[in-house]
């Protein structure tokens, strides 16, 4: 096996603190921050723009297309850590954070031709190691040979709670129960799609972070990755 790349994977469920998480370490580490989820949700955004209807053979069709002029760009914001997500040149950041596009992501990310397209996409992006990224099949598939591999777990319930503080601080106030179906049905879908499935690499360090604080998944990683390398030191 070659030289494994300098990359962190951190995959796992929709509000673990994937987000939270990956930023502070990529600030920390001086590495690029790759948000995955984003840009499914970009595409998605342009699909239901575009009101393809993805279950009838000329909505793939013309989801090839999408795809093919696709113009999608991903940009730090004025705070380093804070991603902006474009397309075609307009900033869509805003509106692709909303329940109903993280749906529609999670829809899209199950046709093949987009998890290639995007998969290629990554792969260009962490050519040049030193970043982390964040999404469902990093370490999977996307970075198979990444260095350092985690998947950040937490209890659906704590998972729902942390995802209706998030919305209510951006303004959009959801029942707790609505939020909580949301998150079951994405889950499911996210881990029983035929391709590149929701799931730990088998090298993949598991944390479940219902009961831990944000600083204190912060250190456990940095400490593993720390740990990671002097073992690496040790064998050369
Ligand atoms: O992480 P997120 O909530 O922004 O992701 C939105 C959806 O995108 C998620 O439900 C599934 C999909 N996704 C994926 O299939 N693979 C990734 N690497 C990242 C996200």
């Amino acid at each position: 096996m070659g030289e494994k790349k300098n990359i962190i994977t951190i995959d796992g469920p929709s509000g673990a603190g994937k987000s939270t998480i990956s930023k502070l370490l990529a600030a920390k580490l001086h590495y690029t921050y790759l948000d995955t989820g984003a840009m499914y949700r970009v595409v998605g955004l342009q699909v239901h723009r575009s009101g393809l209807d993805l279950e009838t053979a000329k909505g793939k069709k013309e989801l090839t297309h999408l795809l093919d002029s696709l113009d999608l760009k991903l940009a730090s914001g004025a705070d380093s850590q804070e991603i902006r997500a474009f397309l075609a040149g307009e900033d869509v950041s805003e509106a692709i954070r909303t329940p109903e596009m993280a749906m529609v992501a999670s829809r899209v990310s199950a046709e093949p031709e987009v998890r290639i397209k995007l998969t290629e996409m990554q792969r260009a992006i962490g050519n040049n190691g030193a970043i982390v990224a964040e999404g469902r099949d990093m370490g999977t598939v996307v970075f198979p040979d990444a260095k350092h591999k985690f998947f950040l777990d937490a209890s659906t319930e704590e998972r729902a709670l942390r995802r209706q503080k998030q919305l209510l601080e951006k303004g959009q106030k959801i029942e707790y129960t609505e939020i909580l179906s949301q998150i079951r049905k994405r889950d499911l879908d996210d881990s029983s799609r035929a391709l590149a499935p929701l799931k730990p690499a088998a090298d993949a360090i598991v944390i479940d972070s219902s009961e831990m604080g944000i600083d204190e998944v912060v250190s456990f990683i940095l400490a593993e990755i720390d740990e990671g390398m002097t073992r690496e030191t040790f064998k050369h």
